[in-house]
């Protein structure tokens, strides 16, 4: 098979390369296609791939291509894994909310919407001419903000499903607390991309939450930066995202006296670079684990094997709500288990979601709605809108200015401004 991806030269690709390395008869790629624009980048980040894949004794070519339709044509699949500005983008993103007292994320809040405007017309684009020239392959979307953007090209027609790596990063540490094979795992993970809660943990048909709760609740706590009574007292476990929202103005405070993230992994980025324009090295380097992206690898490899080969296994991925969760529209993306075929990805009805949750998920599944609509319409006053209708702002002079800031910064990368 042809596995194209697009944003091939992210310094992220050798993790999934060393994926694919390791996962050879699951997923049998002929061809591993790498688009960017950055001929640097391709260029580094192709060789030390080629070397990963050839230590392992794995026949794929890797092919490399500035331009997209030559990069992807007949492809049965494409990772789309696009930063639309860089790090210097993202590190706007993650400071001009803070400007008027909001948290600077990447992917939550004003910095999330802000990243979604530039990105969702790009990736439309980007679908759109994949289709052209693969129709049957099937778009793996981990470009943030994966949620928003999964749900505008699922919008669009395209065949899409979102991938984050949160589930398959609590899964893999349960398993090592509960020191478990991680596939003996299964989680009972609910909402939307980065606003996630694992309710139970499964072992054997078993939930083993509370025993984790009640031996590791100290480390678990820590993974994901809350108190270790909240997560005793909810019984479910937060992702890490959630700070954002249950800790705002502590994590505010912090921000305004740390580095941004972009400029630290700015930093490891151009380390990661030399190393992989070292001909020696032909391993997964050890400062990739630095990176948030942490089994990035294993959980886009898995379910790409499941679409492509037997299937039936579950993953959790971001896909059309249809009922699952009954107090949504069915065309809101969430982030679920689902058991993946060729055909996709299908959920069943899981349990019902108590309004502790509920209400967050319904509030920011709204937000994301009409940040779809600001992203692909434009305008300052649909900006403003969708910024009024997320918790974090909520209030009309926020938005307002906010909106204005956002537009200003981000001009550059917005085709309606
Ligand atoms: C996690 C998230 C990704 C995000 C990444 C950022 O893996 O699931 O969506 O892109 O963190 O990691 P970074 O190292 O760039 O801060
Ligand atoms: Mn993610």
């Amino acid at each position: 098979m042809k596995l194209a991806v697009v944003g091939g030269g992210s310094t992220y690709t050798p993790e999934l390369v060393d994926g694919i390395a390791r996962l050879h008869t699951e997923l049998p790629v002929t061809e591993l296609s790498l688009v960017d624009p950055d001929t640097t980048r391709l260029e580094l980040v192709a060789g030390v791939s080629a070397r990963i894949l050839a230590r392992a004794g794995h026949p794929a070519r890797v092919t490399t291509s500035t331009e997209l339709e030559p990069g992807v044509a007949g492809a049965d699949a494409v990772l789309v894994q696009l930063r639309v500005g860089g790090q210097a983008m993202r590190h706007q993103d993650e400071t001009v909310p803070l400007e008027c007292g909001c948290v600077g994320q990447e992917t939550v809040g004003a910095g999330g919407l802000a990243m979604a405007l530039r990105t969702v017309p790009v990736v439309l684009d980007v679908a759109e001419r994949i289709a052209a020239v693969a129709p049957r392959a099937w778009i793996v979307d981990f470009t943030n903000p994966v949620g928003i953007v999964t749900r505008a090209l699922l919008d669009a027609g395209h065949r899409a499903i979102g991938l984050c790596n949160v589930a398959i990063g609590f899964q893999r540490r349960f398993a090592a607390l509960l020191d478990v094979d991680p596939g003996r795992v299964a989680l009972d993970h609910v909402g939307l991309n980065h606003l996630t809660w694992v309710r139970s943990v499964y072992v054997r048909g078993e939930d083993v939450l509370p025993r984790l709760l009640d031996q590791h609740g100290d480390v678990i706590a820590k993974q994901v930066g809350l108190p270790e009574h909240v997560l005793r007292t909810l019984g479910v476990v937060p992702s890490y995202y959630l700070r954002y929202f249950y800790e705002h103005d502590a994590v505010v405070a912090e921000q305004r006296v740390s580095p941004s993230r972009a400029s630290t992994v700015a930093d490891v980025e151009d380390k990661l670079l030399a190393i992989y324009a070292d001909p020696t090295v032909d391993t997964k380097p050890d400062l990739l684990t630095s990176r948030g992206g942490a089994f990035y690898s294993e959980a886009a490899v898995a379910l790409l094997a499941s679409l492509f080969g037997e299937g039936g296994d579950v993953h959790v991925v971001n896909v059309r709500n249809n009922g699952t969760l009954p107090f949504l529209p069915d065309n809101a993306v969430i982030e679920v288990p689902a058991t993946v075929t060729g055909a996709g990805a299908q959920t069943w009805p899981i349990a019902p979601v108590s309004p502790l949750l509920a209400g967050l998920i319904g509030h920011v599944s709204a937000y994301e709605s009409l940040a779809v609509r600001a992203a692909i319409t434009g305008g300052v006053d649909l900006v403003t809108e969708a910024l009024l209708a997320h918790p974090l702002i909520g209030q009309v002079s926020l938005a307002e200015r906010l909106a204005e800031r956002l537009v200003e910064v981000n001009r550059p990368h917005l085709p309606w401004a």
